[in-house]
């Protein structure tokens, strides 16, 4: 399962990509903000569970390659995972490469993944958490439409500390006003 943007194709994450999620892996804001790094077997594995996780309405792990139209180079992923069945909560996530960045990518793919949530998996909400010194994430949800629903204190343990982490949602009623009133990210 695929999903097109103005400018990218969302796709399943495939072993070609295996270096291009080292790279990423390795780049100083990821491991600032999301990870110490990953020993050769840690990487080997994401990338299969990368793979597992094609995106797919019958799974709750839905894990997105992106990449620029019409080259097929992953530049970044975004998550869409299950939380909670019984108020059909999904959680996002994402993440580019560094070449990639400060061009509207992320949030013009997370835009299509959040229509997918909303319009195919029929989720009522969308959340997404992050490091709460991550200001390039922060204002990926807020160009979302993602609203600030708080601060957890201490929950992410990093680089032997312990961090607070920020989390936003959106709603289905919020995606669906914002969906009439303006265009999408990259129809601009
Ligand atoms: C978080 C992350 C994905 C954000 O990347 P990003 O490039 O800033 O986000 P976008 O792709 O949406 O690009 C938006 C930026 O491009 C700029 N931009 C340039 N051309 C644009 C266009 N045509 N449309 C929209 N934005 C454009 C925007 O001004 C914005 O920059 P600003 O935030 O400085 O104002 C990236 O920093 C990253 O991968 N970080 C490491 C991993 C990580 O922290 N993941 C999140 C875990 S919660």
């Amino acid at each position: 399962m695929q999903l097109a943007t103005p400018r990218l194709l969302l796709r399943e994450v495939r072993p070609s990509d295996d270096l291009a999620l080292r790279e990423m892996d390795r780049d100083p804001q990821v491991l600032r903000f999301e990870h110490a790094p990953f020993s050769e077997e840690q990487s080997r594995s994401r990338l299969e569970q990368f793979i597992v996780d094609c995106p797919n309405p019958a799974t709750s792990h839905n894990r997105f390659a992106l990449t620029l139209r019409p080259d097929d180079q992953m530049l970044g992923w975004i998550a869409l995972t299950l939380n909670n069945f019984a108020i059909r909560e999904y959680e996002i996530g994402w993440t580019l490469h560094p070449r990639a960045r400060g061009n509207g990518y992320a949030t013009e793919a997370a835009h299509a993944v959040l229509r997918y949530a909303f319009d195919e998996l029929h989720a009522h909400r969308v959340v997404a958490f992050c490091h709460a010194e991550n200001q390039a994430s922060i204002r990926v949800m807020e160009r979302l439409g993602m609203r600030f629903e708080g601060r957890l204190r201490q929950v992410r343990w990093l680089h032997q500390a312990w961090w607070d982490e920020c989390v936003y949602a959106i709603l289905e009623q919020d995606f669906g006003a914002q969906s009439t009133h303006a265009p999408a990210p990259g129809e601009r």
